[in-house]
């Protein structure tokens, strides 16, 4: 392959500090002037900052969840979890030959406020914890030998949301490395349109970008792929660009009967995008699309490919159990299956844009997406912010909505009218196929407000309010947002206000909220209600209503924080699958309560069920499945049947026993196997069982894990909504039955090994194969502390000069500022004569004590080094040298920031006089 464009992964190995790191100020001339120059940035941001005692991280990092619970300081909204500062850094190498090339970094999200620096610049500034963003770095990265030190200050002091935010560089990192002659980020936009019965017309805008010093006359030729990467169709379209410039190329591809983009069928094709220069490759590129059609309509709600679809959603927050914010890429997929397997259809992005890699999923999968802007401004920022979601997202097929707000308060007034007027045109302008809407929470009858200019009203709950508004606006379309809010608690049947739980039973809510079954009826039976976006498919940390400490998340969810489910994820499935479904509440552990009442609970489409409790009949009933059925049952162990009848048919038997103890630990991988490639991910879920199989659903006891071989635990959870024990460890106790581990593997491929202990039970082993997968590529980083900020005396002197002499911090002349990686400085070549290099070397205590010490790669002449005024090394070097110092304490005299002095005396006849390649320390 021509590799002509590569994308590397820069997860890998930063070094995190948590908090802000003090910087001393200095006053000194030479120091404030330093500072205002390109790469001049100081403390962590510069390039010389001594980070050898930071802790090396992964990417994804969330580094809130990680900290312990603050009752005191913490805030309900995020969970009790700190926030704050933090620094990260990466050093790494480009490859001499990379220079030329465009290079272009590409943030996924960092949470909240960043500040990047690359080689001590500050490159960009973003405000939003949830949209994505690119930096050229071509002109200001080093390449060959010096390394490249990336460093971004994270402010996540100030919130965006009100649920937990997480803190950090939460998702992925990427470098992709292009020629001059390119396709331009975000360069490829593909927008199917449908003709007629068997002809779309796929066109195409692609961006091509000129870094050359001269005009070009290029040939982009596009190909249209199917799943097989078969070619379909291509064009091919010549063009010129002129130097320094961008151009767009607009092609139309007529395909006939594609195979169609469907929930349940999620057929995908592929544009290659392929510029060549005379016949000579210059960039290719490959973007995923889809052919479907939507359609709304005000009275008949939705349509994918010109069928109706009722929009069967939920909204979601991006946290999991175990990790924060920061999803390995796996999880994202378990989360979007274990929602498609519900019988889900829409994913709502609450209340932001997701990480791009959950869109290729939805897309993958099958999941329509409502993708969610944050921050409701139309000024330059927040507009800014709009269209960055919108060109980012534009070619999934899985996105069929742009939701511009959330429970604005000027969404019924008219600066909210004009908020959302200036918004639509901006999208609209990017991206004209997608309706907007908003998601109001009131103001839906106000005349000057946003409600009927939006493409959709979105209705936060106020489903009583479907009608009136109907009744208004009979042409405006209407879609339930956000609905529901109920509260219950997994594996739980009662209320219990001291322990802070809820009963499952379908009948606990928020005030503003529904139940499960009075929400999806107010939709399901209106035709115009375009269909329903549940808060929430998973429990989420943070925002715990309407309990707040103990209880660290929330009760929302049909799932808990790790994707168990609830009752309520049965009741979903009972409306929104086409099978039989038959599931009963509650459990049928009750010992100690003998003769006393317990509710038992049917959550089914089916039309008629029967009742059993060991073997005899209580009663057949009719079902009402907006209402379901109840018995009393006085509690005596043993089983309880439930038998579903469809046309008087029996269709699904469904038996709840009462259990014995745990026995052991039933171990569930959520695929066979683990790919060994460093970055895939599993959530490992393990229930108790007892001798006969059967799940233990009361226990609650505490597990330690042990793992080996190419794996790793990356975080467990048990989906406890009043649970403080740590996610980032290495042991869970069980919640109503359950506990997850979520397991990432590390690069290789020896079958993991999972070892699982609790009390009263013999240890349990699972292996858990890992395929062998080659890592993806990645920019690897830099150990080592590299001093390369030196400065050289600019006229040779015809005498020894003293090396200590004083920079003076007011003379910006006499010293000039030298880069040794690029080799020996062309200045000193053919000269008799002696120079002082200056730098400075910043140590930690630990690099002071420890056996450090400083490595010139390349060195030449008589050379005389100090630390401070202590001489460390005299050496002739006739010949280019490199040399290792040892720093011992005594020379360094207990200071962590030590002057280099280095005086050389060259000769003319010496190849590379002087410093002419890094320098650094070694710890
Ligand atoms: C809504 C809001 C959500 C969440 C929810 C809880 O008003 O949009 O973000 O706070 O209430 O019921």
């Amino acid at each position: 392959m021509n590799e002509v464009r590569q994308r590397f992964s820069m997860d890998k190995d930063w070094l995190f500090h948590l908090g802000e790191v003090d910087v001393p100020v200095k006053k000194s001339h030479n120091s404030i002037y330093g500072r205002a120059k390109a790469g001049g940035a100081i403390g962590p941001a510069g390039m010389e900052w001594n980070d050898s005692t930071w802790q090396t991280v992964q990417l994804p990092h969330d580094w809130s969840y990680q900290q312990p619970f603050d009752r005191e300081n913490g805030v309900p909204n995020f969970g009790f979890k700190p926030r704050g500062m933090g620094w990260y850094r990466k050093k790494f190498r480009l490859a001499a030959e990379e220079q030329g090339k465009q290079l272009i970094l590409e943030f996924d999200g960092i949470a909240t406020e960043a500040s990047i620096y690359l080689n001590g610049s500050l490159l960009e500034r973003n405000f939003s914890a949830y949209t994505s963003f690119t930096i050229d770095i071509s002109d200001r990265a080093y390449y060959g030998d010096r390394p490249n030190v990336l460093a971004i200050r994270v402010d996540a002091t100030e919130a965006e949301g009100w649920w937990y935010e997480g803190a950090g560089i939460y998702r992925h990192v990427w470098l992709t490395t292009k020629l001059p002659l390119h396709i331009a980020e975000r360069g490829v936009w593909v927008r199917p349109e449908k003709i007629n019965q068997i002809l779309w017309q796929t066109h195409i805008e692609t961006v091509v970008g000129n870094e050359l010093e001269h005009d070009v006359h290029y040939t982009l030729t596009t190909y249209i792929q199917n799943a097989k990467n078969e070619v379909v169709q291509k064009a091919r379209t010549e063009s010129i660009c002129a130097a320094g410039s961008k151009n767009t190329v607009v092609q139309k591809l007529n395909v006939t009967n594609p195979a169609l983009w469907d929930i349940d069928a999620p057929h995908l094709y592929q544009v290659h995008s392929v510029l060549t220069m005379e016949g000579q490759l210059y960039d290719t590129e490959m973007t995923s699309f889809g052919y479907r059609t939507i359609r709304i309509c005000p009275d008949e709600g939705f349509f994918l490919n010109e069928q109706p679809l009722k929009l069967k959603g939920t909204c979601n927050h991006q946290d999991h159990a175990g990790v924060g914010v920061a999803l390995p890429d796996g999880l994202q997929e378990y989360r979007i299956r274990r929602l498609k397997d519900m019988g889900s259809n829409a994913y709502r992005a609450a209340h932001h844009n997701p990480t791009p890699e959950l869109l290729d999923i939805c897309d993958r999968l099958g999941m329509l997406v409502m993708d969610e802007n944050r921050n409701f401004e139309s000024s330059r920022e927040g507009l800014r912010q709009l269209e960055n979601m919108v060109t980012r997202d534009r070619n999934h097929p899985c996105v069929v909505f742009y939701s511009l707000f959330n429970e604005e308060p000027h969404q019924g007034t008219p600066i909210g009218r004009r908020i959302v007027n200036r918004m639509m045109r901006t999208v609209k302008r990017l991206d004209p196929t997608r309706p907007v809407l908003g998601a109001l929470n009131g103001g839906v009858m106000e005349d000057e407000g946003t409600a009927d200019i939006l493409e959709i009203t979105g209705f936060n709950y106020m489903h009583t309010s479907y009608d009136k508004f109907k009744a208004k606006h009979p042409a405006q379309p209407i879609i339930g947002s956000e609905t529901v809010s109920a509260f219950s608690t997994r594996g739980n049947y009662t209320n219990d206000s001291i322990k802070q739980v809820f009963d499952s039973y379908d009948q606990e809510k928020a005030p503003w909220g529904a139940t499960v079954r009075e929400a999806w009826q107010a939709v399901a039976t209106r035709n115009f209600v375009m269909g329903t976006f549940v808060w929430t498919g998973f429990d989420y940390r943070g925002e715990p209503t309407p309990y707040e400490w103990p209880s660290i998340n929330t009760h929302f969810g049909i799932m808990d924080t790790c994707g168990f489910p609830k009752d309520a994820y049965y009741l979903y499935q009972a409306y929104w699958l086409d099978e039989p479904v038959l599931h009963m509440l509650p459990h049928w552990n009750w010992q100690g309560r003998e003769g006393q009442p317990i509710k038992v609970m049917t959550h089914t489409n089916c039309e008629e069920v029967s009742l059993y409790v060991n073997g005899q009949f209580i009663s057949r009933e009719c079902v009402d499945v907006y209402k379901q059925l109840e018995w009393e049952i006085p509690y005596e162990p043993g089983i309880v049947r439930m038998e579903g009848y469809n046309n008087g048919r029996l269709v699904k038997v469904t038996e709840v026993a009462t259990t014995g103890e745990t026995a052991s630990l039933r171990l569930e991988l959520q695929k066979p196997y683990l790919y060994g490639d460093g970055k895939d991910a599993i959530a490992v879920n393990l229930y108790a069982i007892d001798a006969q199989q059967r799940f233990v659903p009361t226990d609650s006891r505490f597990v330690t894990f042990t793992l080996s071989g190419s794996g790793k635990i990356l975080g467990v959870g048990n989906g406890d909504p009043n649970c403080h024990e740590a996610d980032a460890a290495q042991a869970r106790s069980l919640f109503a039955g359950c506990c997850q581990l979520i397991v990432q593997s590390v690069p290789g491929s020896d079958p993991i090994v999972l070892v699982a202990e609790a009390a009263g039970l013999a240890p349990m082993t699972w292996v858990i194969p890992v395929k062998e997968t080659a890592e993806p590529p990645y920019i690897p980083s830099v150990k080592e502390t590299y001093v390369n900020d030196w400065h050289v005396t600019q006229e040779p002197y015809g005498e020894r000069p003293d090396p200590l002499m004083v920079m003076d911090p007011t003379d910006m002349n006499t010293w000039e500022k030298v880069d040794v990686s690029y080799g020996t400085l062309k200045m000193l070549r053919g000269i008799r004569g002696y120079v002082v290099f200056r730098s400075q070397l910043f140590l930690s205590d630990q690099d002071r004590t420890s056996s450090a010490s400083l490595r010139f790669n390349e060195i030449q002449g008589d050379v005389e080094i100090y630390a401070d005024t202590e001489l460390l090394l005299v050496a002739s070097l006739v010949e280019p040298t490199s040399v290792v110092i040892p720093l011992r304490e005594v020379d360094l005299k207990g200071k962590n920031v030590i002057t280099l002095s280095v005086l050389v005396h060259m000769t003319e006849q010496m190849s590379k006089p002087g410093i002419s390649s890094s320098v650094c320390l070694l710890t």
